[in-house]
């Protein structure tokens, strides 16, 4: 996604520019050209050297005058740019951009770019909650530029409030999002579940299943960041919310049943990559069941298979976790469930399946089209799957 994209990474001078290193680093990582750009202030909080190392690249400040070759350089990075990210942002500088006041290398480039503006703020909690800061920000808004806010926490003052730079993974899917805008799902909405539902015995225990969610999250942020709406209608995971999706919590798959009807109503795709339980207990007990019995026996009722109940005209993409014949088992269920495509995958493998990083899977399609794909992320299957989703709606 962010191969051979290229950031303006904007650092002014606050505590958390030293943020600003590993902002670098993971966007670097992940592909991206990231051209530094930091203020005189910033150059005080973090040495231009390490971001240079960081990046492979030269840092542009405002140090030292420019060279007469140097000086249109801002500007030419301004129109090369694929989207421009000041973090840390401060308040000054927020003030700055709101006044359209161009006085340094970056403020001079914001004004001149066309690249969509990420501006992550980070600041003392007065300063943020002061009205002028609220009005520049809602001005950078209503002009276009996406604010990511700042986080609760403990400030550089010793306090505890508004003002922490937001997470790096808050920013980098951000920077991610705004990248993949035009992509191939723009304009498409897209329902992903993800996670093991939870059947309820009682008040504290419940019937699960070991699904991590990270295929259907996976999912989720790919097609994020090819463009699409996305709803996520996750089951209980511990992994973090993606930015830039509209999350639907449920537990039950009575629950994620209710909740998919209602999301797809405008979709054109539906991805059921959750784990829902097949039974659930017929009736939950009101007080926590006590161990008195030597033996307690359970009466279990099927749960609504909701890819087979749920209708309407968009595309319906299974999942099929198998242990034995998955090539054929995965086409009955394709034929039985009404699909477009099915993701079978052999859970009997070491390195793929539950809560693994990779997977092996074989992607079948209506027409009977079977794709074998080697071992993979997670996030590899995603963009293999989304693009038989583009294959398929177009
Ligand atoms: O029948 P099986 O559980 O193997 O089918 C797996 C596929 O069906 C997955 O995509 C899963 O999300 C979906 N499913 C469902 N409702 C259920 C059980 C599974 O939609 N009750």
């Amino acid at each position: 996604m962010l191969a051979q994209k290229t950031v303006v990474l904007g650092i002014t001078g606050g505590i958390a520019a030293y943020k600003a290193a590993d902002i670098a680093s993971k966007l670097t990582q992940a592909g991206a050209k990231v051209e530094v750009v930091m203020t005189e202030s910033a150059t005080k909080f973090i040495a231009p050297l390490t971001l240079r190392n960081i990046t492979g690249r030269p840092v542009i400040t405002d140090l030292f005058e420019p060279a007469a070759e140097h000086s249109l350089e801002h500007i030419a990075l301004a129109e090369a740019t694929d989207v421009v990210l000041i973090a840390p942002a401060t308040a000054n500088t927020i003030a700055k951009l709101a006044a359209g006041i161009a006085d340094n290398m970056l403020t001079c480039l914001v004004l001149a770019t066309k690249a969509p503006v990420i501006v992550a703020p980070a600041m003392n909690d007065n300063m943020f909650q002061n009205p002028a800061t609220k009005d520049n920000l809602a001005r950078l808004k209503a002009r276009g530029f996406v604010i990511i806010e700042p986080g609760y926490g403990r400030l550089a003052s010793g306090k505890i409030g508004w003002g922490r730079l937001a997470e790096i993974e808050t920013i980098i899917g951000t920077v991610k999002q705004m990248l993949g805008r035009k992509g191939d799902l723009a304009g498409k909405r897209i329902v992903v579940t993800a996670g093991g539902t939870q059947e309820p015995i009682d008040p504290v225990r419940h019937i699960g299943n070991r699904s991590s969610g990270k295929m259907g999250y996976a999912v989720a942020e790919a097609a994020r960041d090819r463009g699409a709406e996305v709803t996520l209608v996750t089951a209980p995971t511990s992994l973090a919310q993606p930015v830039g999706v509209e999350v639907v919590p449920v537990q039950t798959a009575g629950q994620m049943k209710e909740a998919v009807a209602k999301a797809v109503a405008k979709a054109d795709a539906l991805i059921m990559a959750a784990a829902v339980a097949d039974y659930q207990p017929k009736s939950i007990s009101p007080a926590k069941i006590k161990k008195e019995a030597p033996t307690l026996t359970l009466e279990l009722v099927r749960t609504p298979d909701i890819l087979t109940e749920v209708k309407g005209d968009f595309l319906k993409v299974g999942f099929a976790a198998e242990s034995e014949d998955v090539i054929a088992n995965a086409k009955e269920k394709l034929k039985k469930k009404g699909l477009d495509l099915i993701v079978a995958n052999d859970i009997t493998s070491a390195e793929s399946g539950f809560g693994t990083d990779t997977n092996k899977v074989t992607i079948i399609d209506r027409n009977g089209k079977v794709e074998s794909l080697p071992l993979l992320s997670k996030r590899e299957v995603a963009d293999k799957i989304l693009d038989k989703v583009v294959e398929l709606i177009s």
